[in-house]
């Protein structure tokens, strides 16, 4: 029988991958200051994700959820934010054209600055340091006093995510994400890409589809619903101090609800389920994730999705498996089996990033397109097997053009990465091979669709 939750009940569980602050006095103004600052977002969006979320357990559904590995407060910028918004957007028309199903759309955004680390401690040269473990922790320099965890930056966070959501909320409902538009913007990556003609077709179908809908009146101006677009938050629910000043009651529900994104995910590192980030995401009613690595066995993720999801509610739990190319198709079928025999309603999603990572010859943290491609594709086929819902992928990703994972049809070498790497943590894709990851997904998810012609199409 579970103990009862607060709020602060995960502060009696082991908890990992949290940062010892020095300055008790100061963390504990800092989190009565945050909990007194307005939510980032009202419960009845969550509750409106968990419905999407729900249509996509049952295959109605697509998601993409993608994002920095890790904000920060460095390269904090509207042009930054418009960039990520604007490619996740082209991703999400060319996938909804491939699946024929609505793509709900989740950014790694305005919230995603905390960071698990493998080791504890960095050392250059003579000299080690505690590890950085994200701008809303400590500072990125190689410096003594930048690695000290500092409570103020929970502020920072705090506001910087503010800022980036109104942006946010201003593109997805004041025209910016038009479907007009954003299909143009697609032709022009189509114009400019070396494999463009591969994409040629798709695009060539959607631009007839279009013109066939505005000449039947259905267009920007008169219809909503192609100039407006629903947009989620999502980001990983690792710093517990934060989480918990940010969670209050719903007024209308009387159900507690972490106002600091839509949706939280617990990472592969922080997954115990008798651990103190467990213990924290059961009592909140918002949809939440669990990323399940290569250490993941059925019966722990049957315990960890009983603890968090105990009634089994359409759209609460999200199963984001990250097993590398090489995994995937021996370590995914074990799961799906035991949930699917168990009857658990969980999304699918695959993180195709996280177990592809590999050191360059020259001593950059990267990861190929071709293995995050091939890890989808696997993904994709353990549950064409299964007879599974495969529901969505995680990418990191930014609109930028960065030179951090090699390949792709740029051809990035190992000797390119130097030009661009920016990244605060891990590699991400640039904005052309995000681009181009999801017209191959397209293509993947019509091939899905042509070989099910008997499904009834879904509406909504
Ligand atoms: C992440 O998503 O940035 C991350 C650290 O992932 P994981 O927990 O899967 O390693
Ligand atoms: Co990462």
């Amino acid at each position: 029988m579970a103990t009862k939750w607060a709020p602060d009940s995960w502060r009696g569980k082991t908890a990992l991958q949290l940062p010892t602050y020095p300055d008790a006095a100061a963390l504990a103004a800092v989190e009565g200051t945050l909990r007194t600052r307005p939510p980032l977002v009202f419960a009845g969006e969550a509750r409106n994700l968990k419905r999407q979320l729900a249509r996509v357990a049952d295959g109605q559904a697509f998601l993409l959820q993608g994002g920095d590995c890790a904000e920060s407060f460095a390269e904090f910028h509207p042009d930054n934010i418009r960039d990520t918004f604007r490619v996740l957007l082209q991703m999400a028309v060319v996938l909804t054209y491939g699946a024929s199903l609505p793509v709900v759309k989740v950014g790694r955004l305005a919230g995603q600055f905390v960071k698990p680390r493998s080791d504890d401690t960095e050392t250059q040269g003579d000299v080690t340091l505690a590890s950085y473990r994200g701008d809303m922790v400590n500072g990125i320099e190689f410096d003594e006093a930048a690695r000290i965890p500092d409570p103020d930056r929970m502020m920072q966070g705090y506001n910087q995510s503010a800022s980036t959501l109104n942006l946010i909320r201003a593109f997805a409902q004041g025209g910016y994400a038009d479907l007009q538009k954003v299909h143009q913007w697609n032709l022009g990556f189509v114009e400019d890409s070396a494999l463009g003609e591969r994409y040629r077709d798709l695009a060539d179908r959607l631009d007839e589809t279009l013109s066939f809908m505005a000449a039947c009146g259905i267009t920007s101006e008169t219809t909503p619903q192609l100039r407006e677009t629903d947009f989620f938050t999502a980001h990983e629910a690792l710093l517990l101090h934060y989480e918990q000043a940010m969670t209050r009651v719903d007024s209308t529900t009387g159900d507690w609800y972490d106002t600091s994104a839509h949706m939280l995910w617990i990472g592969d590192r922080t997954r115990q389920p008798d651990g103190a980030h467990v213990e924290f995401m059961r009592g909140i009613a918002n949809p939440i994730a669990v990323k399940a690595g290569p250490t993941t066995k059925p019966d722990d993720l049957l315990r960890l999705i009983d603890t968090l999801n105990p009634v089994n509610e359409a759209g609460r739990m999200t199963v984001i498996s990250r097993m590398g190319a090489d995994g995937v198709g021996t370590l995914l079928p074990p799961l799906v089996r035991a949930i699917e025999r168990e009857g658990k309603r969980v999304v699918w999603v695959c993180d195709p990033m996280h177990a592809n990572t590999e050191k360059s010859a020259n001593g950059y943290k990267t990861r190929p397109v071709a293995r995050i491609l091939a890890e989808v594709q696997g993904f994709f086929a353990v549950h064409q097997n299964e007879g599974s819902h495969a529901g969505g992928v995680h990418f990191e990703m930014t609109g930028q053009d960065v030179t951090e994972c090699t390949g792709g049809a740029q051809a990035i070498t190992e000797a390119n990465l130097s030009a661009r790497y920016h990244t605060h943590c891990d590699p991400r894709l640039n904005a052309k091979q995000s681009l181009e990851l999801a017209f191959l997904l397209a293509e993947i998810l019509k091939d899905g669709r042509d070989r099910k012609p008997h499904r009834a199409q879904a509406g909504g």
